[in-house]
């Protein structure tokens, strides 16, 4: 069967893990968690958590938050133990190609395009938003068409467009400059719980789930597609609601994924991994809990603000040196996310091109700057004119059914390759297999399940357009099928160390 054709372990290793840059096993746990925490605080806490409780869940969006971080908890323990299995570093993708066969690689890598370009252009709405909020705080406005939630959002293209430019030089964050926005981040949350303690009204807790009411909103292409499935009557809150908040607010933890891409760099896989990926989801869940908790006590959750809530929660109690610092903080924190998620693009399209499933010769690389600049301003281009022009909410829903879909792959292939590869050596083993990656890729599915119509309408599109793509092209040009050797681009490309394995984060 050449859809599950798999590109040996050892091709794997030579494509992308050339012996001299072979990576060094020095992360500890505690490198690990740092890092964790850095890649996945971003726009979800500072934008989604107003909204979801807005729109969709009161109070209860703290158990949103609970709900949200099991599933993550889960689906991180298959990730790990497929990272650990296959041991070359790089993204699902990689894994997937070398373990279940070159059409779960593909749908896999599909989907991570999705994740990681469209979150790019999440992120980059949520940085402008909080940067209008600062900007107005000191005094100057944006005209209202051409700022976040107008008909061009010029301030989101404008990051992009400078990301993408550093992209393209080849400037990569250093591990110190990320130290310091984590701890930005960090400091910005924990003001935000802490400050905000003193702001709660008790009464704004009441009722803590909210009851279940008819919505406009959710009706039609809008409800989830639960709802549509079951014939329920369209409503918004309630129990319901709960989980529905839980499939928007899944967007704050993405990116925990990403750590346990690092196996191959840790001292001791078995014991760190599970380790930093557990300690970074428990201490973002704690403090999104935290946030959602005291934002929903500051201000009732009706009145809360949907674009900028936590800063403008402290404006409404007047206090707005409070509410500029936390936009501001926000506004440097997002940064390096949308940064890190557009290298993760550009990297991940560059793995595809040089397995030829993409063509091969988007993988140029520039004479001078040594990066993929062919790709990097694709990607580019695609984010700022997404950022740009459509409305935010449909694509956050877009990135977590993608990121949902390719859960659900991973803890299937969990099982999978226990069943077909049991020989291999895995450095981390997840607990009550297969049991426990059933119930990760059931609660992913249900969560999914809490999306809207034509978020799922959208994403099939997505897939019908990768399965042709495939089915059209790469299938039969695939350098596993045809052997053709790796162009001289994307050889020298690997020599040089541009794109590492380590970038296909
Ligand atoms: N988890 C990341 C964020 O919330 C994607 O911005």
């Amino acid at each position: 069967m050449s859809l599950l054709r798999t590109k040996s372990i050892e091709q794997s290793i030579a494509d992308t893990d050339e012996p001299e840059y072979q990576l060094k096993k020095s992360l500890s746990a505690l490198d690990l968690t740092v890092f964790g925490v850095g890649v996945v605080i971003g726009a979800g806490i500072f934008t989604l958590t107003g909204r979801a409780a807005h729109n969709v869940a009161g109070p209860s969006i703290v158990l949103s938050f609970v709900v949200a971080a099991i599933c993550c908890a889960l689906a991180a323990m298959c990730y790990a133990e497929f990272a650990s299995t296959v041991p070359v570093s790089g993204s699902a993708y990689t894994f997937s190609y070398a373990s279940l066969g070159e059409i779960f690689a593909w749908i896999i890598g599909w989907d991570l395009i999705l994740e990681m370009f469209l979150g790019a252009s999440v992120v980059a709405q949520g940085w402008s938003a909080y940067l209008g909020v600062f900007l107005e705080k000191i005094g100057i406005v944006l005209p209202a068409s051409v700022s976040y939630g107008g008909v061009v959002d010029v301030p989101a293209l404008v990051l992009v467009v400078v990301l993408g430019a550093l992209v393209t030089l080849g400037i990569k964050e250093s591990l110190r400059v990320n130290l310091v926005l984590v701890g930005l981040k960090l400091f910005i949350v924990l003001f935000v719980i802490i400050a905000g303690i003193g702001f709660i009204n008790p009464a704004n807790y009441s009722p803590f789930i909210p009851p279940a009411q008819a919505s406009e909103a959710a009706t039609g292409w809008t409800q989830p597609l639960l709802q549509a499935l079951t014939g329920a009557a369209p409503s918004a809150f309630g129990v319901g609601g709960i989980f529905a908040g839980a499939a928007l607010v899944f967007f704050a933890y993405i990116g925990f994924d990403v750590v346990a891409t690092t196996a191959e760099e840790t001292k001791n896989p078995q014991r760190d991994l599970p380790i930093g990926i557990i300690a970074s989801l428990a201490i973002c869940t704690v403090l999104y809990c935290a946030v959602a908790f005291v934002v929903t006590g500051m201000v009732r959750f009706d009145q809360l603000d949907p674009k900028a809530a936590l800063a403008n929660a402290f404006a409404y109690h007047g206090q707005a040196w409070m509410a500029t610092l936390i936009s501001a903080g926000a506004v440097a924190g997002l940064t390096t996310v949308v940064l890190t998620l557009m290298i993760g693009a550009t990297r991940l399209i560059f793995a595809m091109s040089r397995d030829a499933l993409l063509p091969m010769g988007l993988a140029k690389v520039h004479p001078t700057y040594r990066t993929p600049w062919l790709i990097t301003i694709i990607v580019t281009v695609a984010v700022a004119l997404v950022a740009a022009l459509t409305p935010v909410g449909v694509l956050e829903e877009m990135v977590n059914i993608g990121t949902l879909s390719a859960f659900v792959l991973v803890s299937i292939g969990v099982i999978v390759l226990r069943r077909s590869r049991p020989d291999l050596p895995r450095a981390f083993r997840v607990p009550l297999v297969p049991w426990l990656p059933i119930a990760s890729a059931a609660i992913c599915v249900y969560l999914m399940l809490n999306l809207s119509v034509e978020t799922w309408l959208r994403f099939l599109v997505w897939l019908v357009i990768g399965f042709a793509i495939y089915f059209l092209y790469s299938r039969s040009r695939s350098r596993l099928a045809t052997g053709v050797p790796l162009s001289a681009d994307i050889r020298e490309a690997m020599e040089r160390g541009v794109v590492h394995p380590d970038d296909l984060r």
